[in-house]
């Protein structure tokens, strides 16, 4: 059965791909490889294009005739967003809007689309669950939302199934080594830290004065791989007649920055930091309610702590970095 994966030379892209072909899917993926990387695309055909090229989309779902897409490709830096919010439009909104004229074109009516716990802006309680208020507080996360809007409206319409899934942190690496995070610019928190250890420049903890125990800001990060596993389980619900849905994907678990730090310390690996000021829009603490993604999705997080994440990110970086400490 073959699946098109918009934004497959990607990070969590890749590894859905990789999933997906080992669960006996073959993934078609559709990259403008404006962020993804052709190296990253070992499961299936690459096709260069982009979002925009609806004539070119359209052509593509006629030759595969996938049964449903995965739609990853975005633009997906916050801080960017907010300097550049056109771009975020332009290609999240924009972008999703001609995959889906050439899904209506050719028929095709079941996606998965990658959301974000961005859609919820700075939350009022501990867990955040599906029904919490959705108050972006960046363009990266209205940009989400809008599409969420779009998809909603379109299954009422009961033209195109949808599950929208809201990530929290994406982090970790395929435990094989074969593909990881690689971001140009790199951003992230754990990349940079792991980059300070192995020599490159110190990392700025941005903001230590959060309503927080330890004063540092607390983010609820996923396993790649469970992310991936996410993604094939929200495909199966909707290939087995599941209804459209909103899902978060997260632990239910939170980790302070200096959290991650002090675990990435004790795996070896001494970053370099400094406090520095809070970065524009960061929410003090972002941590999902699962529960639904296990009701709705059978879905479980298999990577159970930090520590385990961190160590197959390690590994990766360690692999692709010729610095050393
Ligand atoms: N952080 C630092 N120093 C850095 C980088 C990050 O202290 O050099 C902190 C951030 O302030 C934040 C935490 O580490 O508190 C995690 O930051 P990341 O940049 O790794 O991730 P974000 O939480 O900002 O962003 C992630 C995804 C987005 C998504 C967002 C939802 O990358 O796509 O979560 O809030 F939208």
């Amino acid at each position: 059965m073959k699946i098109l994966v918009t934004g497959g030379a990607g990070y969590i892209g890749s590894h859905t791909c990789k999933l997906l072909a080992q669960m006996g899917y073959e993934p078609i993926t559709y990259d403008n490889l404006s962020t993804g990387h052709k190296e990253f695309v070992k499961w299936g055909p690459l096709i260069i294009g982009d979002l925009h090229d609806t004539n070119k989309i359209t052509q593509i779902l006629k030759n595969y005739c996938p049964t449903a897409i995965i739609h990853f490709a975005a633009s997906a830096y916050v801080g960017e967003s907010v300097t550049d919010p056109f771009k975020y439009y332009w290609n999240n909104v924009g972008g999703t809007l001609s995959l889906l004229n050439g899904m209506r074109k050719t028929n095709i009516n079941k996606i998965v689309f990658s959301s974000s716990c961005a859609t919820y802006g700075v939350p009022e309680v501990e867990l955040i669950n599906e029904s919490c208020p959705q108050k972006p507080v960046n363009p990266y996360g209205q940009s989400k939302l809008m599409i969420e809007q779009i998809l909603r409206d379109l299954a009422d319409k009961e033209e195109i199934k949808h599950i929208c899934l809201r990530y929290f942190n994406a982090a970790g690496a395929d435990k094989e080594g074969e593909i990881g995070e690689k971001h140009y610019p790199e951003t992230h928190l754990i990349p940079l830290a792991i980059f300070s250890g192995l020599g490159q420049s110190a990392l700025s903890i941005f903001g230590t004065d959060f309503p927080t125990p330890d004063g540092t800001a607390v983010r609820d990060y996923v396993h790649v791989e469970d992310l991936a596993r996410g993604h094939i389980l929200a495909l199966e619900h909707l290939l087995s007649g599941g209804e459209s849905d909103f899902i978060n994907l997260g632990t239910g678990k939170g980790n302070s920055v200096r959290e991650v730090l002090s675990t990435i310390k004790e795996l070896g690996i001494h970053a370099i930091s400094h406090d520095a000021p809070r970065r524009e829009g960061d929410p003090a603490s972002l941590v999902a309610d699962k529960s639904k993604a296990m009701r709705i999705l059978k879905w479980q997080n298999e990577y159970k702590n930090i520590k385990q994440i961190l160590s197959t990110a390690i590994a990766w970086h360690q692999k692709t970095t010729s610095l050393t400490n």
